[in-house]
């Protein structure tokens, strides 16, 4: 089924709320890994666009460390100049911008993994905040690292002094650790992870980031549902018929080969941004609109997902790797032909997964969730269907017929909201009971239309808010681990049963024919958002 027919649009009327960009903190962000995809991608970029918006204090810098010897901050902000001039997320270096960011770069060269490696760090770090008073030297530190050094990066840093424990959040200064995803890569290593991490700092110093819930329209979620009241009286069993939440992209695995043969894709997307998804979705109302108060009811939902057993698995699941096909009008190569990939590999790079939320709300009413690579869009969305009118008066319709009143979220790209409903075809009608003629139409909120600006980058509202100390957007504990009590029957599941030949989907086809018979078996149809 895909979206379509007339559109109705909706315009802001103003902001009912101004938005309350608070400046952040002053302090010193030290980024491990400074000269990795992610701090040249990610971090960089979204720094400048913080001192572009002046969110920034001006006791503000960043130490960029990494083991590449030699190097000295000269070194260092040449590199981040070519980040940031390669950058999508930046349109064009402005001079003046760069001259002030740039004195604000700093690097060292230091072995992580070894405590004698933080003495260089904490020398730096003195010079830096020389002269500042005491209460603002606060320290971020980013683990832009690979899960294999978290360990040791975070023993050594607790046992270098440089990032003291914190009792209270308010605090000064204060000194946050922000991890980045997979936290674990499976239910007891994450349980570990968490362990160690709380062992030596608190929570409320504990970033877990999950870049998902940094995008606009993923916050959008919870404004959209607890900022009006229309939708709550139907967001229930009752009229909802099922819900379908899909990330489909269609790049490979590109360069990531090594890491995504030891992730897939349940690892990969379905742990984090896919259940984060889901919760947002189907979480009661908090009291609050507090880290605390979110964060204990998206666990509460995490935690009411029905438990998927050996029994149960080949019923609600359906794997897939992507062959040979075309992206993009480009022909590309299939998975197993992809660098640092096994020819044999059996790892998953689409999933299609049925779940049943047991509770009061929610029992019953199926959420189907699929994520996959090499598919025929980008495009992350969220769709509610709601159940088809109970009785059709419009004779000459059958229920088939009929286009289901559908609420889609669209997170990316194209990002807004759009209702779709029925309405009468103009004309006269012979008899109106039996010959009228009903056609669906859109009611579409586009955010660019509507605001003039694209939605602000994941990591730039991400870092802001490690600055305030404002951890709602970020992966509590309890939740990374009820997260991996989803999946991780799955994935061992998985793991321990290959398939006898793993079933396969072109790269541009929208994925496998055995996930469309998963759904299809409840007569329902994935949607083909259009990116
Ligand atoms: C990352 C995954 O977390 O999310 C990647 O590791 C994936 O494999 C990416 O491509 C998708 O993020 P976005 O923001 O491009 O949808």
């Amino acid at each position: 089924m895909s979206a379509g027919g007339p559109h109705i649009s909706a315009r802001p009327m103003g902001p009912t709320h101004p938005a309350a960009h608070e400046r952040a903190d002053p302090c010193t962000m030290v980024i491990f890994g400074a000269l990795g995809d992610l701090s040249r991608r990610k971090l960089l970029p979204a720094i400048y666009q913080l001192m572009k918006e002046h969110l920034v204090d001006e006791h503000f810098n960043v130490l960029g460390v990494s083991r590449d010897e030699g190097l000295g901050d000269d070194d260092f902000r040449s590199h981040m100049l070519k980040a940031l001039k390669e950058s999508d997320e930046v349109s064009g270096v402005d001079p003046e911008l760069w001259q002030d960011l740039c004195q604000r770069l700093y690097f060292v060269s230091a072995d992580l993994t070894k405590p004698d490696g933080y003495a260089a760090v904490g020398k730096r770090l003195e010079q830096i905040e020389a002269g500042r008073k005491r209460e603002a030297c606060n320290r971020l530190f980013y683990l832009a690292v690979p899960p294999s050094v978290f360990e040791p990066i975070v023993r050594n840093l607790a046992k270098s002094g440089l990032a003291p424990r914190t009792r209270t959040p308010e605090e000064r200064p204060w000194a946050r650790v922000v991890i980045e995803k997979p936290f674990g890569r499976s239910l007891e290593s994450a349980q570990q992870l968490n362990d160690l991490v709380l062992g030596l700092f608190a929570e409320h110093q504990t970033y877990r980031i999950d870049h998902y819930l940094g995008k606009e329209t993923v916050q959008n979620v919870l404004v959209l549902r607890f900022a009006n009241s229309i939708f709550e009286p139907l967001w229930n069993r009752q009229s909802i018929q099922h819900v379908q939440i899909t990330a489909a992209e269609t790049v490979g695995v590109e360069e990531r080969g090594k890491y995504y043969e030891e992730a897939g894709v349940v690892r990969d997307m379905f742990q984090n941004h896919l259940l984060q998804l889901l919760s947002l979705t189907a979480m009661e109302p908090p009291a609050q609109m507090s880290a605390n108060a979110v964060r204990d009811e998206k666990v509460k939902v995490l935690k009411s997902i029905r438990w998927l057993s050996p029994e149960t698995i080949a019923d609600h699941t359906v794997r897939a790797q992507y062959t040979a096909g075309k992206s993009a009008g480009k022909a590309v190569r299939g998975y197993v032909e992809e660098p640092n990939v096994s020819p044999e590999s059996m790892v998953p790079t689409f999933a299609a997964v049925r779940l049943f939320i047991d509770n009061w709300r929610w029992n019953g009413v199926p959420f189907y969730l699929r994520s996959g690579k090499r598919l025929k869009n980008r495009v992350s969305e969220i769709a509610v269907q709601f159940r088809s009118p109970p009785h059709l008066m419009f004779g000459h319709l059958t229920r088939e017929a009929m286009r289901p009143n559908t609420l889609v979220m669209r997170v990316q790209p194209n990002e807004g909201v759009s209702l779709n409903f029925e309405v009468k075809v103009p004309g006269a009608a012979v008899a109106l009971t039996s010959n009228i003629e009903i056609a669906p139409v859109d009611m579409e909120f586009n955010y660019a239309e509507a605001f003039g600006e694209v939605t602000a980058p994941a990591y730039e509202t991400l870092l802001l808010d490690v600055m305030i100390g404002e951890a709602t957007l970020f992966t509590r504990s309890d939740e990374v681990e009820a997260a991996w009590r989803v999946v991780d029957p799955l994935i061992k599941y998985w793991e321990s049963h290959k398939p006898k030949r793993m079933p396969t989907y072109a790269a541009g086809s929208w994925g496998p024919r055995e996930a469309d018979e998963l759904i299809e078996e409840d007569g329902v149809e994935w949607r083909e958002p259009a990116s």
